[in-house]
């Protein structure tokens, strides 16, 4: 004999969706940008769909566009023409700020992504040593330190450490407070994995380490897949040293680690959903194997059960299709 038990409240609509337990809205969704300095119009990303590499002018056209689809929240991420050892440039991200916040003010938060990668010649996250096989912590720590206050004293809401030196939050922090901006958060790549979901955005970002380095990968300063305690060590530190917002990176393969540390740490939680991962399911999607809205729906679902407030996304612009109901 056939008995309902617990089928029988799935079986009406209107139940299933009162009875959910997490909720994702349009604004918790955090939209990656790129200006990319040099280039004559805006160009596509292999693997990413509705994603662009922006000029200026394009990048303000889409921010605006972003805005009216309901859309607020931004993470830029600025990529320079010229690349160097040391003694970087941060005016083109900088003009970039200045002018999304002139145009658009309060009606948008700007969060800035803070690394070297974009910049150096090597492609690295900080600066090498003469050897170019180690990246040297405080010297980098001192760059990090003077583009985020750069970033802040151009307009940036916030900025986002996604180096993994060692003492980056509180140099950051210090720096911005000696300098007035004290109202400027940072959000902290807190717990950001050495991960092969990262190809898409190294091609954007034009930041991939380069062949010919000694140091061939990030392994040295981004943390092992397989260590969650130095997952949970990197939060700690991170947020004794006073950061505001704490990330997960990547999201789907870490969505254990996002749990376990947001349960851990009571401060606000973001998760970033990869280039790869993004790929993934656009491409899938693109061979009619999965449908594209509900699949991201469904994974930005999985990041707020496992507790993240926020969700870096780079389908955020398409959330009035994705999040129906
Ligand atoms: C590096 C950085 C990375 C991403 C953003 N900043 C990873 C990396 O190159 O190691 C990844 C973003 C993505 O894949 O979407 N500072
Ligand atoms: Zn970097």
């Amino acid at each position: 004999m056939v008995e309902l038990n617990l089928r029988r409240v799935r079986l009406n609509r209107h139940l299933r969706t009162a009875m959910r337990e997490c909720r994702v809205h349009r604004n918790q969704l955090i939209q990656p940008v790129f200006a990319v300095d040099g280039i004559d119009g805006r160009e596509t990303i292999a693997g990413l769909d509705e994603v662009y590499r922006d000029t200026p002018d394009s990048l303000l056209a889409q921010i605006e566009a972003d805005l009216a689809a309901g859309i607020d929240k931004f993470l830029l991420f600025g990529v320079p023409r010229d690349k160097h050892l040391t003694g970087f440039d941060h005016g083109f991200a900088s003009e970039r700020i200045a002018a999304i916040k002139n145009r658009f003010g309060t009606d948008l938060w700007l969060a800035v992504d803070v690394c070297l990668c974009s910049y150096t010649t090597h492609g690295h996250c900080g600066v090498l040593n003469e050897a170019g096989d180690y990246v040297v912590n405080d010297a980098t720590v001192a760059e990090l330190a003077a583009a985020a206050t750069q970033y802040a004293d151009a307009g940036a809401d916030c900025v986002a450490p996604s180096d993994m030196m060692d003492g980056r939050v509180g140099a950051i922090r210090a720096a911005l407070d000696a300098r007035g901006h004290e109202r400027v958060t940072v959000m902290s790549y807190a717990a950001k994995f050495h991960s092969s979901f990262y190809g898409p955005f190294r091609a954007a970002a034009n930041s991939a380490p380069a062949a010919d380095n000694p140091l061939s990968d990030r392994s040295t300063y981004q943390l092992d897949p397989a260590r969650p305690s130095d997952a949970l060590l990197s939060a700690a530190r991170d947020d004794a040293e006073g950061a505001d917002i704490l990330m997960v990176k990547p999201g789907l393969p870490y969505l254990d680690v996002l749990a376990d540390l947001s349960a851990a740490i009571p401060k606000p939680w973001a998760v970033y959903q990869t280039s790869g991962e993004q790929a993934a399911i656009d491409v899938l999607a693109k061979h009619q194997l999965i449908g594209r809205d509900a699949a991201q729906a469904e994974t930005w679902t999985a990041f707020v059960r496992a507790g993240a407030q926020m969700i870096i996304s780079y389908a955020a612009r398409r959330a009035q299709a994705i999040l129906k109901d």
